[in-house]
């Protein structure tokens, strides 16, 4: 893979904080915007691109976490000419459910009543295993705003089923996903691999939703490896 570029893209409710042990991975431009609140994944990509434009490269490798990995499928939709090469990180490519989907409004109303504490409890247990990484994840969590908060679970509400787009990815692609991760467990991963040619899949050991975060040397070594 030309990894001269990698464009981290993060996950929700989080910030491009997420990303740092990953500024540990040598001989990389790393690019780690932080998302702004906008109303549809396709925006989003549209965001993506535009920091690529700012600094006037042409194409990277696009690394999605979670939510990063939804807005990875729209800019291959939008911009298939800017992704040289793919890192997906505990995410999965179907749209949601509409019990998800009911889900994303109702959560949208207790940030209304609650602000994103409400978001950021619930997800905590979920995000990492190391309980010593909680604090500095909920930390990341608080410091975004409930304009973000709630754009992003419309944006991924509305966001449409990816997997008709797997079997034409073809650029070299590594999929990531913690043992451990039940909102984007290893069975969506391995679903992933199986449709995109050439794919391949690590699991991370003693890993949760943010494997990333939970187990940087293990994820940093497979990204570093993807040669
Ligand atoms: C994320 O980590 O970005 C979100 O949990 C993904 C989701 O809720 O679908």
């Amino acid at each position: 893979m030309n990894m001269s570029t990698i464009l981290w893209l993060h996950g929700f409710p989080l910030t491009s904080r997420i990303f740092e042990p990953q500024r540990a991975i040598k001989g990389v431009e790393h690019v780690m915007p932080d998302l702004p609140a906008l109303e549809t994944m396709d925006d989003y990509a549209r965001f993506a691109v535009a920091q690529l434009d700012a600094r006037g490269i042409e194409r990277a490798t696009f690394a999605g976490l979670s939510m990063g990995g939804y807005i990875c499928f729209a800019a291959l939709r939008l911009f298939p000419e800017r992704v040289s090469g793919l890192i997906l990180i505990d995410t999965r490519e179907t749209a949601d459910s509409e019990e998800a989907r009911k889900g994303r409004f109702e959560t949208i109303a207790k940030v209304e009543q609650q602000g994103v504490a409400a978001v950021a409890d619930a997800m905590l247990p979920k995000m990492v295993m190391s309980e010593a990484l909680k604090p500095a994840v909920r930390e990341i969590m608080m410091s975004t705003s409930p304009e973000y908060v709630k754009a992003s679970l419309r944006a991924m509400a509305s966001r449409p089923d990816s997997s008709p787009l797997l079997p034409s990815i073809n650029v070299p692609t590594l999929i990531i996903v913690g043992e451990h991760d039940t909102i984007t467990p290893p069975s969506d991963a391995e679903r992933m691999a199986a449709a995109i040619p050439d794919a391949k899949l690590v699991k991370i050991p003693n890993a949760a939703h943010l494997s990333n975060y939970d187990q940087p040397e293990a994820v940093n070594a497979a990204v570093e490896s993807h040669a």
